[in-house]
């Protein structure tokens, strides 16, 4: 019988939530507003990755790769000496993106172009872990929502069939129940969705996370507690 293999995401307190981990291979989507903790969440997996030694690759769109250094040392993380043994690139989308042909006044990024260069660079790496911090520069279109689905749907299987790495996607999101943003990513096309949050508690703002769903797992309904902690990251409440 097939057995889904499971890519831990060095969260503790998480992975028993969803059977050990995300499925390998699969694109996982992490939504939330500005500074509910999507980059960190996104580092933690990579860091988690190393400590495994599964080479990482980290696309930036809105930081440059110094932000993200910095980033990641005021948590206690050294990944500098990660991307000196080459066992992590962080990319600036950016610049890349807008290298591509096409990529000019219109802002029309060919997805295949794109995420064919990105597939040859991770299948040289040998990469295992892939985040794209946040994803929706690769699927800008000026045109209808229709085409913003299909240009997602058509990331999320090149990514699914070209890349030899399990992914973090990560997209901004209004609160609960509102509509996502325009570039953002589509939950029904990815295998997992995480939504991280800011809610009212006790009269204090706290940090919550839903799991929305997650493909071939068994995951219970609820809505969970967690902390960001200076050179821990993210930590499940209580802390363990
Ligand atoms: N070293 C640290 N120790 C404790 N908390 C931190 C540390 N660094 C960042 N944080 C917390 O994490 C929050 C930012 O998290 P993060 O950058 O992952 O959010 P984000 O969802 O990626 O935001 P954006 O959408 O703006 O990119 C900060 O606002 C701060 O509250
Ligand atoms: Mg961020």
């Amino acid at each position: 019988m097939i057995q889904i293999e499971r890519v831990p995401t060095g969260i503790r307190g998480l992975d028993p939530l969803f059977e050990g981990g995300f499925p390998k291979g699969r694109s996982i989507l992490v939504t939330g507003e500005p500074g509910t903790g999507k980059t960190i969440f996104s580092l933690q997996f990579l860091v988690e990755g190393l400590a495994r030694g599964e080479k990482g690759i980290y696309v930036a769109a809105d930081e440059g790769p110094m932000d993200i250094l910095e980033q990641a040392a005021s948590l206690g993380w050294d990944l500098e000496k990660h991307i000196e043994t080459k066992e992590l690139a962080i990319l600036n989308a950016g610049t890349y993106l807008s290298s591509l042909p096409g990529a000019g006044k219109d802002r029309h990024i060919d997805v295949h172009k794109a995420i064919g260069d990105l597939a040859a660079f991770a299948n040289r790496l040998e990469a295992k872990r892939l985040v794209l911090d946040p994803a929706g520069p690769f699927v800008l279109i000026r045109d209808t929502t229709t085409r913003i689905q299909d240009q997602t749907r058509l990331l999320i299987k090149l990514l699914r069939t070209t890349m030899p790495t399990t992914n973090i996607l990560t997209s901004y999101a209004v609160p609960r129940t509102g509509e996502r943003s325009m570039h953002g990513v589509e939950e029904y096309l990815v295998a997992g969705a995480i939504v991280l949050e800011m809610i009212w508690k006790e009269g204090q703002l706290a940090r919550s996370l839903v799991i929305e769903k997650m493909r071939c797992t068994n995951v219970k309904p609820a809505q969970y507690d967690f902390d960001i902690v200076k050179e821990r990251g993210i930590v499940f409440q209580p802390i363990p």
